[in-house]
């Protein structure tokens, strides 16, 4: 499942996309809602070209709404058609087929326009790790399908799927790697979970993630931790949820990588609020 992106992999992840996005018209980009920014696959523009792409911030019922519709805008209005989608929710998923069939139909239009005669609209769907694909594949295809391994570079017998009449998915997504640009990046990423666990001083990421809440979303940590702004001293705060769940090592120690894990679990299942880790203004004002 964890993927170690080394230059080989990401060459050969590269090739893989670049040859599926021949057989396609539209690239359905997923991002992650809690994380637009971080969540984008770096040399996307250079690998999808001017491919027609819809961008999809996914797990929109983990992040703050407000923050989750100026993402939306922004993206809007740097000329990509978008939208959040809660993927457990039929609503939006509809919403979704909707988005992509007009889209399909002004693309089909044109073929028409200039003589040519169209056949289905097919897209395929991208994204970094974790980010949602499999489950966005099985929602739009109405049923399960079995999850291929999550390697880039690997051979898979691909197939389309009929989308409700409107459009063909193919059945594979395409896997990229994250951005490993700096430092907060690599937090966001572990803290939603791109970046597997072991891979990350899960320590640092927690206690990080408990000042930007301290600072951004107070109210979750106070209802849930008895935790306040006020709280300075990271020490105390681990020793103080470590008590309360009881992440004792025998002799009555806190351990403080139990309590690294309770926080961030917490965080990822949506217990400590509706969280988003970066605003519009902060990366591009
Ligand atoms: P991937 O193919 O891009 O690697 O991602 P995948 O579909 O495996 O999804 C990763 C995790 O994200 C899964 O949870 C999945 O249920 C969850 N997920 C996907 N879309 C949404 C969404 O819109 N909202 C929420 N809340 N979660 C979403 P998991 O815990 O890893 O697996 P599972 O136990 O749910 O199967």
């Amino acid at each position: 499942m964890s993927i170690q992106w080394y230059p080989g992999h990401m060459a050969k992840a590269k090739r893989e996309v670049e040859e599926n996005l021949k057989l396609v018209d539209i690239v359905i980009e997923l991002r992650d809602a809690r994380a637009p920014y971080s969540s984008e696959n770096p040399m996307m523009q250079e690998i999808i070209h001017h491919k027609q792409k819809i961008i999809v911030c996914m797990k929109k019922d983990l992040a703050d709404h407000k923050e989750t519709e100026k993402w939306i805008q922004h993206f809007e209005q740097e000329g990509n058609p978008s939208l959040a989608i809660d993927a457990n929710h039929p609503n939006d998923i509809d919403k979704l087929i909707k988005k992509v069939n007009d889209l399909g139909e002004e693309l089909r239009d044109k073929k028409i326009k200039k003589g040519v005669s169209p056949r289905p609209i097919r897209a395929l769907i991208l994204g970094i790790p974790n980010v949602g694909k499999s489950t966005l594949i099985n929602r739009l295809a109405n049923k399960r399908i079995a999850k291929v391994g999550d390697r880039p570079g690997v051979t898979r017998h691909q197939s389309w799927i009929k989308v409700q009449n409107s459009f063909e998915l193919l059945d594979t997504p395409g896997i990229l790697w994250p951005k490993f640009e700096d430092e907060d990046v690599g937090v966001k990423l572990a803290a939603i979970g791109t970046i597997k666990d072991h891979l990350v001083p899960l320590q640092d990421v927690a206690a990080k993630m408990i000042m930007y809440l301290q600072e951004s979303y107070p109210e979750g940590i106070k209802k849930r931790y008895h935790i306040t702004e006020h709280d300075y001293d990271m020490w105390e705060v681990f020793e103080k949820i470590g008590r309360k769940y009881g992440a004792l090592e025998s002799g009555g120690k806190v351990n403080f990588d139990r309590v690294a894990n309770i926080i961030l679990y917490d965080l990822r299942a949506g217990k400590l609020g509706e969280i988003t880790l970066e605003t519009v203004k902060e990366i591009f004002e």
